[in-house]
């Protein structure tokens, strides 16, 4: 598999071919798969290796981040394109006790969310540009519209794993809690959300526990995900399929997680097989209305 462009032959030095074969070995341990060539600018490796070493990390050592690390990750997450430049997300740094024992509360007891060094609630953001628009003499027809939901949540995302992405090259550990869509009423009590906005995820971040700094985990081959021109046939993926499966029946019993027999399929088929698999989150429209989302 050569997964990135050929160099010209003349820029290909002792440090370069350096460069490659540690790029071969991200690569290979991403994927749990030989990769045979790769090939990168000089410049690249230090920007793509932690990029390509992301693990979710969820235990942390006490230790507070240092002077400035907020403002810097938001400074990252706010250099990520934007629909339109609207900008429509904001960012709540957590760092009452209370609030954040409430908000683990929600998302299932995960100790992670209080013991993080900081946690981060990325909010889709509407009630922004209402308030603009309002104190500008402006209509604000358009944000009652799914459209409007959706590109908030895209922008909230993308600035999010940029945030991540930051995070990472300054060797800290995190992992994101969907689970805070378990109750979105309550969270938006818990951080006093003004209508039209919502918590889409929180983000802990800490410095990784030498003891569960955790394994990089495998993806799917790209073969599966990667498509020429067209939508390709699923059915010829299954071989591959069974295959990452295997793949991740390993990585697992190394982790010593307990996974249902059959990998990673069978989680993913049980994930979505019955509404009860959601959780709660099924009534995740409702909850919206009830913030102020009109979804047309
Ligand atoms: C939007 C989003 C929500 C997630 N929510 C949770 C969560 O509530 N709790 C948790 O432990 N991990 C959560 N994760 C982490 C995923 O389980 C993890 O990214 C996935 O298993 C892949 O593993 P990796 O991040 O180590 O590569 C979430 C990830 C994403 C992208």
């Amino acid at each position: 598999m050569n997964l990135l462009p050929r160099l010209p032959d003349d820029t290909v030095g002792a440090d370069v071919a350096h460069q490659q074969r540690s790029l071969a070995a991200l690569l290979s341990r991403r994927y749990r798969l030989p990769i045979a060539a790769a090939d990168v600018g000089p410049a690249a490796l230090p920007a793509l290796e932690p990029l390509l070493s992301h693990r979710s990390v969820r235990r942390y050592l006490p230790k507070p981040l240092s002077d400035g690390t907020v403002e810097f990750l938001v400074a990252a997450a706010q250099s990520a394109p934007s629909s339109s430049n609207l900008q429509l997300w904001s960012v709540i740094d957590v760092q009452n006790a209370e609030r954040r024992h409430a908000l683990a509360e929600v998302a299932g007891q995960q100790a992670h969310i209080v013991e993080a060094s900081a946690f981060l609630v990325w909010i889709a953001d509407l009630h922004r540009p209402t308030e603009l628009a309002v104190a500008r003499n402006f209509g604000h027809e358009a944000l009652s519209y799914l459209e409007m939901f959706l590109m908030a949540s895209i922008d909230t995302a993308l600035a999010a794993q940029n945030a991540v992405v930051a995070a990472e090259a300054l060797g800290l550990g995190v992992v994101y809690i969907g689970a805070l869509r378990n109750d979105p009423e309550r969270v938006a009590q818990i951080l006093e959300l003004p209508s039209r906005s919502f918590a889409v995820f929180g983000l802990c971040v800490g410095w990784p526990h030498p003891e569960a700094e955790g394994a990089v985990k495998p993806r799917l081959p790209q073969g599966v995900v990667l498509h020429r021109d067209r939508y390709g046939d699923v059915a010829s993926q299954r071989g591959s399929v069974d295959e990452y499966d295997r793949r991740m029946q390993t990585f697992y019993a190394e982790q010593s997680i307990v996974a249902p027999a059959g990998g990673w399929s069978i989680h993913s088929a049980q994930r979505i097989a019955t509404v009860a698999a959601l959780r709660g989150r099924e009534r995740l429209r409702k909850a919206l209305h009830a913030l102020g989302f009109e979804l047309r």
